[in-house]
């Protein structure tokens, strides 16, 4: 990647041409799973440049002077003027967003970070502030919003102003098929558009011989839409209270109706299963009624918790989404005493890093 941060730059850490890194990624991978699977690893690639569509910032003061800043590769911050990972729409947007704060003072004064997200329809940058904001600000975040065509949330403690309504939408195609799905400003979602869609499309090649779908960390239902069309019934918990409500909007966008969203945390739905506990949010739905033939699971860095292993390992098959090679080692150390692993598939998130996404297909012996 010809950018002139290389190697100061935190962000970054492979130094090779792509193909080098695609090499590097699928040794790394063989060599952490080899002992679960002896199959063929299937690499998806992504570009190696501009394919991020949601990234966030600092913001260094210098007297009258303000820049990007990332974590410098050697401790500390680097004063940054550009990113190329992030995607052509927000390449564009960044100096012009940061001249455009430089001329005025309400808006530049104690301003720390700017965070942006691109959906399908529209640009919303958040700026991040350690000073109280009141609706004196409405008019200059209007301004900005208009002047740059996109949406602009200012943010402090407790207090948030938002230049518009928001739509954050994306449109997505899997294998043709389109799906319009309702995003929300503060909780996950795919960095990689691209690889996103290669994901989605990969988890549905792994449905065959299915009735319902037990899923777990599913958020605003980026997997869960496309892949309620395989399934009878889809049971899809979450514990972002705002992925969980745009989830159950984006049931009715897309015309799905087998389909249930809970926000329930992965343990509080383990403790209901488990009959250990009984949940208000659980009382129009028999959670035992259910025949699960699959169970889709996309946890953070941290993986799963022992209880969840103990419960998802008595079904038949498991596809396991992880962004932590550490912590998706250490579960399948696990499930492969009762799962056997049929596919594995890795999808390049983060090109120019040495984070890999992995897919797992395991069905139980
Ligand atoms: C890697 S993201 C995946 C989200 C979704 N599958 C997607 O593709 O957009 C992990 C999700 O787990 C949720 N989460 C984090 N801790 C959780 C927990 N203890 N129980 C349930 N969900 C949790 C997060 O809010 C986040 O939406």
């Amino acid at each position: 990647m010809n950018c002139k941060h290389l190697k100061e730059c935190g962000s970054c850490t492979l130094f090779m041409p792509y193909d080098e890194q695609v090499k590097l990624k699928l040794d790394l991978v063989s060599e952490n799973f080899g002992e679960f699977y002896d199959g063929g690893f299937e690499f998806f690639t992504s570009n190696s440049t501009h394919y991020r569509t949601r990234a966030e910032f600092g913001i260094w003061h210098d007297n009258d002077k303000i820049s990007y800043t990332m974590n410098h590769a050697h401790g500390g911050k680097l004063c940054i003027d550009e990113c190329l990972k992030v995607s052509d729409k927000i390449f564009t947007i960044m100096p012009k967003l940061l001249s455009k704060i430089s001329e005025n003072d309400n808006l530049k004064q104690k301003l720390f970070g700017v965070e942006f997200l691109q959906s399908s329809s529209e640009v919303l940058i958040t700026l991040l502030y350690h000073k109280k904001l009141d609706e004196s600000y409405l008019n200059d975040i209007r301004n900005l919003a208009d002047a740059l065509e996109v949406k602009i949330l200012a943010r402090s403690r407790k207090v948030k102003i938002l230049s518009d309504e928001l739509d954050l939408k994306d449109e997505l195609n899997i294998n043709g098929k389109k799906f319009e799905l309702k995003l929300s400003e503060t909780a996950f979602t795919q960095p990689n558009k691209a690889i996103n869609e290669k994901m989605i499309s990969w988890a549905g090649e792994c449905v065959c011989d299915s009735d319902d779908l037990l899923e777990l960390y599913c958020g605003h239902g980026n997997f869960t839409i496309p892949l309620s069309f395989k399934f009878n019934r889809v049971l899809a918990t979450e514990i972002s209270k705002s992925s969980i409500a745009n989830a159950k909007q984006n049931c009715q966008i897309n015309g799905v109706s087998n389909t249930k969203f809970l926000r329930m945390s992965a343990d509080e739905l383990m403790s209901a299963f488990n009959k250990e506990r009984e949940f208000n949010r659980l009382k129009d739905i028999d959670i035992f009624d259910y025949n699960f033939t699959h169970v889709l699971v996309d946890p953070p860095r941290a993986g799963l918790s022992k209880s969840v292993i103990e419960f998802i390992k008595n079904y038949e098959n498991i596809i396991y989404i992880s962004c932590c090679m550490d912590s998706l080692k250490r579960d399948l150390k696990h499930l492969n005493k009762t799962h056997k692993v049929l596919k594995f598939g890795v999808f390049d998130q983060f090109a120019n890093t040495h984070h890999v996404e992995c897919g797992v297909l395991l069905k139980r012996f």
